[in-house]
């Protein structure tokens, strides 16, 4: 399973970066496909690459990642854990908005790293993504919101290089973030129990699994709480518990 999407996440970055669908092809280093976990619970969409992603061939390096990467990890959250691409996947010229027509070149690659990774949240950064994906205008109105769309989950907020000269955009960003890392949380949180010897009060006795909040992939880590004690460890589920969770 993992290395079916894996492998299809491959295809689409050598499609990616053979790709002359548009012009940006002409002026570009590298292109810069998706890049992330194959099974994240949570892709982050941002614009375009700047100029250190087009030399290294990879999303979000720059400034503007560092920021990312900032609000990341003020949230608990691992890079590794969620799958970061840009609407368009060539630097413009001098990192000018990409036009209509290059975002509508581009956009089968970005339909389809969401339709194989399946999130349950789409994350949407910025103008421009917000504009392609869900024809959406002024992200400072709508940031901090979920949107449904053709049964798919959205996530609006600022785009993180807006956010370098900003303290108060970058405040916002990270609280942003904080709720839709909550929303990830509770939404996996299904309440299971399993019967187990607890091996600190010894009893026989039901336990609560709980599904950590801060995993955001798919990999998940469990909590075992016993009903007699509270006692807690980390524990593999049995099988039938396992299946439940996923
Ligand atoms: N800005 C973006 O939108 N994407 C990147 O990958 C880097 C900066
Ligand atoms: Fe192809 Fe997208 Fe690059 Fe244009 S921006 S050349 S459509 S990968």
């Amino acid at each position: 399973m993992e290395n079916k999407l894996n492998s299809k996440l491959d295809v689409i970055a050598e499609q990616v970066r053979a790709c002359k669908k548009c012009d940006l092809c002409q002026t570009r280093t590298n292109a810069v496909p998706g890049k992330g976990n194959q099974n994240a619970e949570i892709i982050l969409v941002g614009e375009a690459p700047g100029r250190n992603e087009d030399k290294k061939g990879e999303p979000f390096v720059g400034s503007a990642g560092k920021r990312l990467n900032e609000i990341l990890s003020d949230a608990g959250i691992d890079r590794d854990d969620v799958y970061i691409t840009n609407i368009v996947k060539c630097r413009p010229p001098d990192n000018r908005v990409p036009t209509k027509n290059e975002e509508k070149s581009c956009l089968n690659y970005i339909n389809e790293e969401i339709s194989i990774i399946n999130p349950k949240v789409v994350c949407i950064m910025g103008n421009t993504a917000f504009n392609t994906l869900l024809g959406g205008k002024e992200i400072t109105k709508n940031h901090g919101n979920f949107i449904e769309k053709d049964g798919r989950m959205y996530f609006v907020t600022y785009h993180p290089a807006a956010t370098i000269y900003n303290q108060k955009l970058i405040d916002e960003l990270k609280t942003d973030f904080k709720k839709l890392f909550k929303f990830l949380g509770e939404s996996s949180d299904k309440k299971q129990y399993e019967e187990r010897r607890c091996d600190f009060c010894m009893a026989k006795t039901k336990h609560e699994v709980v599904v950590i909040p801060k995993i955001v992939t798919k990999k998940r880590r469990w909590l075992y709480k016993c009903a007699q004690c509270n006692h807690e460890r980390w524990l593999i589920p049995y099988r039938t518990v396992a299946e439940g969770l996923y």
